[in-house]
């Protein structure tokens, strides 16, 4: 197995380890390794089936279901298709996730450890994934700065992420069931990895909607930077696509962004696994000010 750097603060190219095979302990544990050290993991080339996908998932630890049940895979659940394919004669309801910063499953009571990417298709120019390290993003904070984020705590608001995306009133008719389980959470502004125990910044520009404890107008200016400063470039690796690449990402020191870079009538078909999390965060309950 060979790991070569993409990017200064994240990302590594894995070679020399064909995913189909079934891996021993060792060869886990030193992608496992890896992974810590990169946070981010790509494996190009690869040739997978859904099978074989889930089965090198599961070799990291046990698979969740997307919150929103009209999300999981037919015939796998623990699929999540992400594509902008007609399928029975409709544009998929996936075509424009991630068009926003954000971190898998943050505004759950158990945010998600890490997902697995492969790629199936993609547009002839575009289609890239930008991710950014929340272990940069806090650490060149200043030690003031992370003496006052070290304590504070975000709303984080699935309801709020479809208010703030703007998206039209039949399509939010479809989630709003599901979203009445998935109840809005507080989760801490910086986290510990608990593998590694460095610090990162849990902040992604989608879900949250205000400091706990503040009002809207009171975090906004605090939020607003940020989110500017978790994403800046030099936090960054952005990953250009080839069919057969997998990637696989922590979410517990990373946010990812999918820009629509592409042709939207070139089919885009990604598939992801999601690592379950551990319990992080707690309901709302709403007897804050919502204002
Ligand atoms: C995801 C996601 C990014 C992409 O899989 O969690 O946000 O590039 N997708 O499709
Ligand atoms: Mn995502």
């Amino acid at each position: 197995m060979r790991v070569r750097k993409l990017a200064y603060a994240l990302g590594a190219e894995i070679t020399g380890v064909d995913l189909k095979q079934d891996l021993d302990a060792g060869m886990i544990a030193a992608i496992r390794a890896a992974w810590l050290e990169h946070l981010v993991l790509v494996f190009p080339g690869q040739n997978l089936t859904t099978e074989e996908h889930i089965r090198f998932s599961r070799r990291f630890g046990e698979l969740e279901l997307h919150a929103l049940k009209n999300l999981q895979g037919k015939e796998h659940p623990e699929i999540l298709e992400i594509t902008n394919r007609i399928i029975d004669g409709k544009r998929s309801e996936t075509a424009e996730v991630g068009r926003q910063w954000h971190t898998d499953g943050s505004a759950t009571t158990r945010p998600s450890l890490g997902s697995l990417l492969y790629c199936r298709a993609m547009p002839e120019a575009g289609g890239n994934t930008w991710f950014a390290s929340m272990y940069a993003a806090y650490n060149t904070l200043s030690d003031t700065m992370k003496g006052v984020l070290d304590p504070l705590e975000s709303v984080q608001d699935l309801g709020y992420f479809y208010g703030n995306r703007g998206i039209g009133a039949r399509e939010a008719d479809k989630v709003s069931a599901d979203i009445g389980d998935n109840p809005a959470v507080v989760q801490p502004l910086v986290t510990v990895h608990p593998e590694t125990g460095r610090k990162a910044l849990f902040v992604n520009e989608s879900l949250i909607r205000q400091i706990h404890g503040m009002n809207r107008e009171e975090s906004a200016g605090l939020l607003q930077y940020l989110h500017r400063h978790a994403t800046r470039p030099e936090f960054t690796y952005r990953h250009y696509w080839r069919v057969g690449d997998l990637v696989m990402w922590d979410n517990r020191c990373t946010q990812h962004l999918a820009p629509r870079d592409y042709d939207p009538d070139q089919v885009r078909h990604m598939c992801r696994t999601t690592l379950k999390g551990h319990s992080q965060g707690r309901y709302l309950q709403e007897a804050a000010p919502a204002t």
